[in-house]
């Protein structure tokens, strides 16, 4: 069981090396790591090197933490996450947003990409994450709490913050982005799901699937951390179309949309806490 001074000792290693306390944390999904770019005066640390940390084993996910300044705001990116069906447990899952919340971190923005369960979504639309849905039964934050953390039994009404997605939505509009809303359906992976899976998270109210976000949003509403999720939907899921989900597609289609996503992350971090 991971402690406090577990997730301590891997913050105090970061914090050793800038001298500053990012309040923004930024994890972005397969492909998007791009958006690390628009990061100035960067301080880059491998994960292989921070203790207690995690080691990304997905090709597409770069496995460095960068940190500096985006628009003027101190933040911390993960290009590169960690997920279940890499052969995480679900409470080493709770690492990353855990040592954020120690080095200062109090908004996270998470990005991923997800198959669309809506069938008026498309490649390339970018959904605001309303809620989730996860049918699995662990949680991230099982086991011993830590109070320093964050109370036993929380609550999780509005994990998504809605200051936050009314703030994507103003972004969105100025920037003549079409932005979507719904519910983010967490699948464990790795394969795709069938289509009478997805034809069941249709029915219990999902509007995109993907593999990942939920066990960061939950561990960051543990410690009152501000969650925004952001699915880019990088092909329609399993059974809408008679064709297969590929690998290919989601690639393609993530580094298409990526810039539209790098802007409208740029003009969201740009007006956090400013209003
Ligand atoms: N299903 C699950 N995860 C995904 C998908 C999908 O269709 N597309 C991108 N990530």
């Amino acid at each position: 069981m991971n402690t406090y001074d577990f997730y301590k000792k891997s913050a105090d290693y970061i914090l050793d090396k800038i001298n500053y306390m990012p309040e923004i944390g930024l994890i972005l999904g397969s492909a998007l790591g791009s958006l690390s770019e628009e990061i100035s005066d960067q301080t880059i640390i491998d994960y292989k090197d921070i203790p207690n940390f995690l080691i990304s084993t997905v090709e597409s996910h770069a496995g460095k933490l960068i940190l500096g300044k985006l628009r003027e705001k101190n933040v911390v990116c993960m290009s590169g996450r960690f997920h279940y069906y890499e052969g995480y447990e679900f409470e080493q899952l709770a690492i990353p947003i855990r040592v954020f919340k120690l080095l200062g971190v109090n908004t996270v923005i998470l990005t991923n990409a997800a198959g669309a369960i809506n069938k008026e979504f498309k490649p390339g639309d970018v959904m605001i994450i309303k809620d989730h849905i996860k049918l699995t039964g662990e949680s991230p934050v099982r086991g011993k709490n830590i109070p320093e953390l964050g109370p036993r039994f929380f609550d999780v009404s509005d994990m998504y913050t809605k200051s936050l997605r009314d703030l994507t939505k103003e972004c969105a509009n100025e920037l003549n982005i079409d932005i979507k809303e719904g519910v983010y359906f967490y699948a464990t992976g790795p394969q795709f799901e069938t289509p009478a899976e997805i034809k069941a998270m249709r029915i219990l109210g999902g509007d995109t699937v993907g593999m990942s976000t939920v066990t960061e949003a939950i561990t960051a509403a543990h410690c009152s951390i501000k969650v925004l999720g952001l699915s880019l939907v990088t092909n329609m899921a399993a059974g809408v179309l008679e064709q297969p989900v590929t690998t290919e597609e989601v690639d393609e289609t993530g580094e298409m949309a990526s810039e539209k996503l790098k802007k409208l992350i740029g003009e969201i971090v740009e007006k956090i806490g400013n209003r």
